[in-house]
C-alpha cells in the first residue's frame, strides 16, 4: 500500500512519531511517504494566528492516511485541522488518527485530539482506524512510539498488496 502520514509537528516529537511509523511500514513492504504541514506563518501556536497550510494536501497517490498532532489546549492543534479541512481525495479511504502531548494522561487532551481528528477525517468520507495517543511527562516516550509504531503497522497488513 502507498500510505501517506500528514503530520503536523511544531517541536519534532509528533514528526519522530511518523518516522517511526514510517520506517515499520517500509519494514513491511509498504510505501510510506511523510507529509510535514507547514504553513506560512512559522509561529502559530493557539488558536487566534492567522495562517495559511502550504502542504500539499492531496491524498490521491495514497491508499490510505495516518493524520498526527500534538495535542495543544486539550485539543488537536489548529494547523491539523486546518489541514485536514483542506485535504483532498480522502473519501473512501482508511485514516489512522496519532497525537503526542506532555501530561502524562491521555485524558489530558489524547482521546479528545484523536476524536476530533476522527470526527474531522469522518465528515470528509474517510474510515477511521483506532488511533494512538503517545504520552511523554514520566513515561519512556520513545519506547512507547516505538511500540505503537510496530502495533500500526499491524494494521495494514504484511505486505504492499
Ligand atoms: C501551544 C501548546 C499547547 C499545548 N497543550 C498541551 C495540552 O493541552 N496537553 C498536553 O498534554 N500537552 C500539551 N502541549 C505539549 C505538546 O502536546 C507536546 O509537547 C507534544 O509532544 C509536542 O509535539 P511536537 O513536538 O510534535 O510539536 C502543548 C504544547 C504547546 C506548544
Amino acid at each position: 500500500m502507498n500510505i501517506g502520514i500528514i503530520v503536523h509537528s511544531k517541536t519534532g516529537t509528533t514528526l519522530a512519531f511518523g518516522e517511526l511509523i514510517a520506517q515499520a511500514l517500509r519494514d513491511k513492504g509498504h510505501n510510506a511517504d511523510i507529509v510535514r504541514v507547514e504553513t506560512d506563518n512559522s509561529s502559530p501556536a493557539g488558536g487566534s494566528e492567522e495562517f495559511t497550510i502550504t502542504s500539499d494536501c492531496d491524498c490521491s497517490k495514497f491508499d490510505a492516511v495516518i493524520v498526527g498532532s500534538p495535542v495543544w489546549a486539550f485539543s488537536p492543534s489548529p494547523i491539523i485541522m486546518a489541514c485536514i479541512q483542506q485535504l483532498q481525495n480522502i473519501s473512501g479511504k482508511k485514516v489512522l488518527p496519532i497525537a503526542t502531548m506532555g501530561f502524562p494522561f491521555t485524558w489530558m487532551g489524547g482521546t479528545r485530539t484523536i476524536k476530533m481528528i476522527s470526527r474531522a477525517v469522518e465528515n470528509k468520507g474517510a474510515s477511521v482506524l483506532p488511533g494512538r495517543v503517545i504520552p511523554k511527562l514520566f513515561h519512556n516516550y520513545q519506547k512507547l512510539m516505538e511500540q505503537a509504531a510496530a502495533e500500526i503497522s499491524d494494521y495494514f497488513g504484511g505486505s504492499a498488496g
